[in-house]
C-alpha cells in the first residue's frame, strides 16, 4: 500500500535529511507530484507557479516527455559504463562536442561531473594542476567573492562567500581568500569617482598583489550572483576582471552553474560583456535538472597541459559518474529543445517583462531598496527598512521568509535570502528565475503575487 499524504509527511520528518536541514523549516513540507511548463502541483492537487525553475535549473520547464524518452532509450541500450580513461560512450563524446560548439570560442576540453559543487571542485583542482604542470607549484590559492555561492562540498564551501554556510563546518580549506564583490547597491571600498565595477576589480588586483601573484591559482566568480542575491555587476566589471587576471597570470573561473544554458538570454552569460573565462563550471540547466549532470570546460592551453604531462603526473581526478551516458543523452536532447525553441529569446523577452514589471510594482515602494534584473530570467527585489540609509530589517522580524510564505499561500513558489546583518550586508532578497518557457501572463502573475505578498507582510 502506498503511504498516505499524512504518512509521507511523518516519514519525511522522521527519516529524510534535507539540504540545509532543520525541522523548523519542515513542519509542513510541500510534496510535489507533477509539473507542466512553469506550473508545479503538490500532493493535495494545488498548483503553484514555479518562480525559481525548481532550483534555478528546470530551464526548459517541467513535464518534457522527450527527455523521459531520451533517458529511456539510452537505458535500454546501456544505462551506464565507466568513463574512466580508455573507455567512453557515444552520448558523452557527442555532448562534449556539442558543448564546445555552443560555449565561448576559447573553450576546448570538457570534463563531466554530477553537479555544481563537483564542477567547482574540479575547476580548483584543475587550476592547481595547470600551474604545477607549468612548473609553478606554489600557485594554489583561490580568490573568491563575498556573497558568492559555489556549492557546499568542503572546497566549494570554502569558496562560497556566505558565513552561514561555514559556521557549523569550520575550519574551511586553507587557501581561499574572499574579497568584496561588485554589488552596486552596497559597494564596499569605493574611491571617489569609481564605478562599482572599477572598485571591485581594483580590490581583486590588490588582493592578488597582497597574496603574491605567484601564490594565486585562480579567481572564481558567478557572472551574475545567484543565491547570494542575484547581484548584477556594472558593465565594466568583467572586462576589468579579465584584464587583471590576464595581467597577473591568474586563471579566471566563471561559475555559470546558474547563468548558463540560456538563463540570461545568451547561451552563457559572459557574452553580455564580451569576456571569456579560462575555466567554466556548469551544471543545472545542462539537463534542465531532469538528471544530475555538471562539468567544466577549459581552454586549449589547459587541455594541452593535461595531454602533455608525464603519465605519472596525470590529472588524477575522477568521478564514477563522469560522462554518465544516460545523463549525457538527456543533456543532448535538452540542448536540442533549447535550440529548436530558441529559448534564449523567450528568456530575454520575458526577462525584460519581469524586470519592468518588478520596477513598476516596487519602484515607489518605501521598502524596496533595489530591484535587479534585465538580463534574461534572473531578477530580485531587495527589501530594506530605510531606503535612505539602506538599513536592513532586523533578522528576527523574518521579513524575507514571511514574504516567501505569503507568496506560497498565493500560489507562487520561490526562494528568498534573509537579511544577514547591518548594511553593507544584504537586506531581505526575493528571487525570481522562472523556467525559460514562462508566458507573459505568468510573469504578470509572479509580479502581482510578489507585490501582494510584500503588502501582506509590510502593510504597504
Ligand atoms: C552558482 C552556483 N554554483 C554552484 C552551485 C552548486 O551546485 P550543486 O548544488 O549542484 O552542487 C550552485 C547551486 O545552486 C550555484 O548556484
Amino acid at each position: 500500500m502506498p503511504l498516505t499524504a499524512a504518512e509521507l509527511v511523518k516519514a519525511d520528518q522522521d527519516h529524510l535529511i534535507h539540504p540545509l536541514h532543520h525541522p523548523i523549516d519542515n513542519a509542513e513540507p510541500v510534496i510535489y507530484v507533477k509539473g507542466r511548463g512553469s506550473i508545479v502541483t503538490d500532493i493535495g492537487g494545488r498548483d503553484y507557479i514555479d518562480g525559481l525553475s525548481g532550483l534555478w535549473n528546470v530551464n526548459v520547464g517541467h513535464g518534457r516527455t522527450e527527455l523521459a524518452d531520451a533517458a529511456a532509450a539510452q537505458i535500454r541500450e546501456i544505462a551506464y559504463f565507466s568513463g574512466y580513461v580508455g573507455s567512453s560512450s557515444v552520448p558523452a563524446i557527442s555532448l562534449a562536442n556539442r558543448l564546445i560548439e555552443l560555449a565561448y570560442d576559447n573553450m576546448y576540453g570538457v570534463f563531466f561531473t554530477s553537479g555544481g559543487a563537483e564542477s567547482n571542485e574540479s575547476a580548483f583542482k584543475t587550476a592547481r594542476f595547470y600551474w604545477k604542470a607549468l612548473g609553478k607549484p606554489d600557485k594554489v590559492k583561490v580568490i573568491a567573492r563575498q556573497n558568492a555561492y559555489h556549492g557546499v562540498t568542503l572546497q566549494a564551501m570554502s569558496a562560497t562567500g556566505m558565513a552561514a554556510y561555514w559556521k557549523m563546518f569550520e575550519p574551511r580549506v586553507p587557501g581561499f581568500v574572499h574579497i568584496p564583490t561588485c554589488y552596486p547597491y552596497r559597494q564596499q571600498g569605493a574611491k571617489p569617482g569609481e564605478t562599482a565595477g572599477q572598485t571591485a576589480a581594483r580590490l581583486l588586483e590588490e588582493a592578488i598583489v597582497r597574496e603574491g601573484a605567484d601564490t594565486v591559482a585562480a579567481f572564481i566568480a558567478e557572472p551574475i550572483h545567484g543565491g547570494g542575491g542575484v547581484l548584477y555587476p556594472t558593465d565594466d566589471y568583467f572586462p576589468l576582471v579579465r584584464a587583471v587576471c590576464t595581467k597577473h597570470d591568474v586563471l579566471f573561473i566563471a561559475d555559470e552553474v546558474i547563468t548558463g544554458f540560456c538563463r540570461t538570454g545568451q547561451w552563457f552569460a559572459l557574452t553580455h560583456w564580451n569576456v571569456k573565462p579560462d575555466i567554466m563550471s556548469f551544471a543545472k540547466g545542462v539537463t534542465s535538472g531532469y538528471l544530475p549532470l555538471g562539468g567544466i570546460m577549459v581552454t586549449k592551453a589547459i587541455k594541452d597541459a593535461m595531454d602533455n604531462v608525464k603519465p605519472e603526473d596525470r590529472w588524477m581526478h575522477a568521478y564514477t559518474y563522469s560522462g554518465h551516458p544516460t545523463c549525457c543523452a538527456v543533456a543532448l536532447k535538452n540542448l536540442e529543445i533549447m535550440e529548436r525553441e530558441r529559448l534564449w529569446e523567450n528568456a530575454a523577452k520575458m526577462g525584460t517583462r519581469l524586470h519592468d514589471g518588478l520596477k513598476a510594482a516596487f519602484g515607489g515602494h518605501p521598502n524596496a531598496g533595489d530591484v535587479r534584473g534585465g538580463k534574461g530570467l534572473l531578477a530580485a527585489v531587495e527589501l530594506v527598512e530605510d531606503k535612505a540609509t539602506k538599513a536592513n530589517f532586523a533578522g528576527d522580524r523574518k521579513i524575507g521568509p514571511r514574504v516567501q510564505a505569503e507568496m506560497a499561500k498565493r500560489g507562487l513558489m520561490t526562494r528568498v535570502r534573509p537579511a544577514s546583518g547591518a548594511h553593507p550586508a544584504n537586506g531581505d532578497q526575493i528571487f525570481f528565475a522562472p523556467p525559460l518557457v514562462v508566458t507573459g501572463e505568468e510573469i504578470d502573475r509572479i509580479v502581482g503575487t510578489a507585490r501582494d505578498a510584500v503588502k501582506a507582510v509590510l502593510g504597504t
